[in-house]
């Protein structure tokens, strides 16, 4: 059934090494983990390689936050990585790390291979630098007031509050995130490789059934907009590789990372006897090799990679297949409601398989974001799962086990019935291979259905009170743990766990799906133990809950001294402070804003008067604490229009930029309307 043996080398993206793993990301993981299961249980040679993400300046300024090293965070996160995987059930064959020899070496020679066939080239740019740190600022390390609104503290180049976007030299006074420095424009050395010289062969090679329809088509404006040539340098002070030919330069963390899933394949072949790196990367490799990866990435994927191994003299993918984001009951994780689910909190709660399943039963081939609607889950996991499932084997078990001994029938009962379920198969597994699961696991509870009317048709429990009707009743319940074996058989790329138990009541070794066609027949099986648990949905509201406490306790500290660090504003005379009209004010209401990631929408009483005035705090208070509290408020600036409607004044809140935030309040005594002088 599975043809010829293939060779295989598949990866999935490389996850940062600066944050825990979520479930946004395991649509990834398991997404390809289960393709990979599925290539080996059809015989296959198959190597699944990934690694942790080690470098750039998120890294770098995490590391120095926490008062340690690169190296020490990086590898407290990579073992962290390595449990949250390893309890997911996502197999990888190696797990390396971007901050390796091999990545090292290979950085090099590929950096050295394109710069020799020309395709690197050096300009000097000009760049925000912070003068406190003394280190140039990634966009998203400048904050400062949006230029088209005013609003205070928006990072980067678009506006939380009005929704502008605008380039972040733009920003109206704008602050290293970093120190609160006012950055300076300084010039710099920098190396760009010239995609542009790749776009015949990348033209020829996007079209050439290398990628989704819809990933060909957005290339298809990228290349209309003209190919970029792409900065893959980086000044110290950075976390990377330095540039072999080029000391206090580094690699863009871009550059080195994508050469991960080699060096990761490198390593691997260091301790697998037999296996060779050139057969898979070398320009005459006849394996396949696939990424697996979030639509996000596509163009680092699918022009930048391609491009420079092609210009480096190594292989290219034979395909890069991306997928959606993940939202959870219909909108983005977020924090505040408590569906930014880390990993390790899943698992705290509920078993890994169940998110497997409903992710498996939600994904295609496209790049749609799959919604994870909780209740849907818990409905979906119970039915398909338990009701379905493993009741085929909890309903025939028994009698096999009381009645026979454990023996299964000589022979099957209905064949025809065994043999369409296998027959079914090979429409399952070109689901598999085309990464339609959740049309293979329709097609698989479509089985199960069938399994389940059998059984109730036949109904051995009446054989069983009947004489001389013994023969019947074993037939009828070995056809069902047959056909159940077929089921655990087509769903083991989903459920390994849950599939492993099983194996081990039928007592079989591991299934493929070669063995699936030969029925179990005069075999003596185990006694019958509960295969999955119901979800239970109090559990669900139970990680919902511990979600929102992680968010509490993950509360990035103040960096060290930062507000040593920031400048003293120059000095105003005491007539304009006096135009500054500061009163006491009591929120009296605080709802969360529909859009806007950041704002509170507050209605603030002055002793009489009521106040409309849109606050960005939402990442630090629930509405709900801070209900009935006293604050401080500007009450005489002019009111402003935002996206959301017309604030009128601001409340003053103290924090180091970003998440943390502290309201200021009166001492006790102060009373709404009262003035602040
Ligand atoms: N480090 C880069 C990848 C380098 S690959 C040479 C990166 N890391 S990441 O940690 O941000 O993301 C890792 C993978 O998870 C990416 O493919 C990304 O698209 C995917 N996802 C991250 N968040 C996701 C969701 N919320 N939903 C679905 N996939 C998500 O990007
Ligand atoms: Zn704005």
């Amino acid at each position: 059934m599975s043809g010829n043996p293939r060779k295989i080398l598949v990866t999935s993206a490389l996850p940062y090494a600066n944050g825990p793993i979520h479930i946004g990301h395991l649509v990834e993981y398991i997404q390809t983990d289960i393709w990979v299961r599925f290539q080996k249980m059809q015989g296959h040679t198959c190597h699944y390689v990934c690694a942790d993400d080690a470098h750039g300046t998120p890294i770098m300024l995490r590391a120095r936050q926490e008062g340690i090293t690169p190296e020490a965070l990086i590898e407290r996160v990579s073992a962290e990585h390595r449990a949250d995987f390893r309890d997911f059930l996502v197999d990888f064959d190696h797990y390396h790390s971007t901050h390796s020899e091999e990545n090292r070496r290979l950085a090099g020679l590929i950096y050295r291979r394109l710069r020799d066939g020309g395709h690197i080239h050096s300009r000097t740019i000009t760049q925000a630098y912070d003068p406190v740190e003394e280190m140039f600022l990634p966009d998203r390390f400048i904050k400062g007031e949006c230029p088209k609104c005013g609003a205070a503290d928006q990072y980067g180049d678009n506006c939380e509050a009005c929704g502008a976007s605008y380039s972040p030299n733009e920003l109206r006074h704008p602050r290293s995130a970093v120190s609160g420095a006012e950055p300076v424009m300084r010039e710099s050395e920098h190396y760009f490789f010239k995609l542009g010289d790749f776009e015949p062969m990348l033209r020829e090679w996007t079209r050439a059934g290398h990628l989704q329809p819809e990933v060909a088509h957005k290339l298809d404006e990228w290349f209309a907009a003209g190919l970029q040539e792409w900065d893959i340098s980086r000044d110290a002070p950075y976390f990377g590789f330095e540039i072999p030919d080029h000391p206090g330069k580094y690699f863009y963390v871009w550059l080195d990372a994508p050469i991960g899933y080699m060096a990761s394949f490198e390593a691997l072949c260091k301790r697998t006897p037999g296996l060779e790196f050139d057969d898979y990367w070398g320009p005459r490799s006849t394996a396949e090799l696939y990424h697996f990866i979030g639509k996000d990435i596509i163009y680092f994927h699918a022009l930048f990679w391609p491009a420079m191994l092609h210009g480096a003299g190594f292989r290219t993918p034979t395909a890069v297949f991306a997928h959606g984001f993940l939202t959870v009951d219909g909108q983005k994780m977020s924090k505040s409601r408590g569906t930014f689910i880390k990993a390790r909190t899943w698992l705290d709660h509920l078993d890994a398989e169940y998110l497997r399943y409903y992710f498996a039963a939600k994904l295609g081939p496209g790049v749609d974001d799959i919604d994870l609607n909780l209740e849907d889950f818990v409905a979906r996991v119970n039915a398909d799962l338990v009701n379905k499932v493993v009741n085929i084997a909890s309903r025939c078990a028994g009698f096999i086990g009381k009645r026979f001994d454990g023996m299964l029938a000589p022979a099957l009962s209905d064949p025809a019935l065994f043999v369409d379920c296998v027959q079914a198969g090979e429409s399952i597994a070109r689901d598999y291979e085309h990464r339609e699961y959740s049309r293979a696991l329709r097609e698989v509870m479509a089985l199960a259905d069938r399994a389940n009317q059998y059984i109730d048709q036949q109904k051995p429990w009446v054989l069983a009170k009947q004489e001389g009707r013994e023969a019947e009743l074993q037939g009828v319940c070995s056809l069902g743990l047959n056909l159940f074996r077929l089921l655990i058989g087509y769903l083991r790329p989903v459920l390994p766990a849950t599939a492993a138990r099983a194996e081990a009541f039928l007592r079989i070794p591991p299934l493929t799906w070669d063995d699936l066609p030969e029925p179990l027949l005069d075999h003596r099986i185990a006694p019958f133990e509960p295969l999955l648990q119901r979800v239970d949905g109090q559990r669900v509201e139970a990680l919902l809950a511990a979600s929102k406490e992680d968010l509490a306790s993950a509360e990035t500290p103040a960096p060290q001294g930062w507000l040593a660090r920031e400048p003293i504003a120059e000095g105003i005379d005491f007539a304009d402070f006096s135009k500054v009209d500061l009163r006491v004010a009591r929120i009296v209401a605080a709802r969360r804003v529909e859009g806007a990631d950041k704002l509170l929408r507050l209605t603030l009483d002055l002793g009489g008067e009521t106040r409309n005035v849109f606050a960005g705090i939402k990442s630090a208070y629930a509405p709900e604490e801070l209900e009935g509290r006293l604050t401080v408020m500007v009450a005489n600036l002019a009111p402003r229009k935002m996206r959301f409607g017309v604030s009128e004044g601001m409340v003053l809140a103290c924090g180091p930029g970003g998440e943390a935030l502290y309201l200021l309040s009166p001492d006790a005594g102060a009373e709404p309307g009262m003035r602040i002088r």
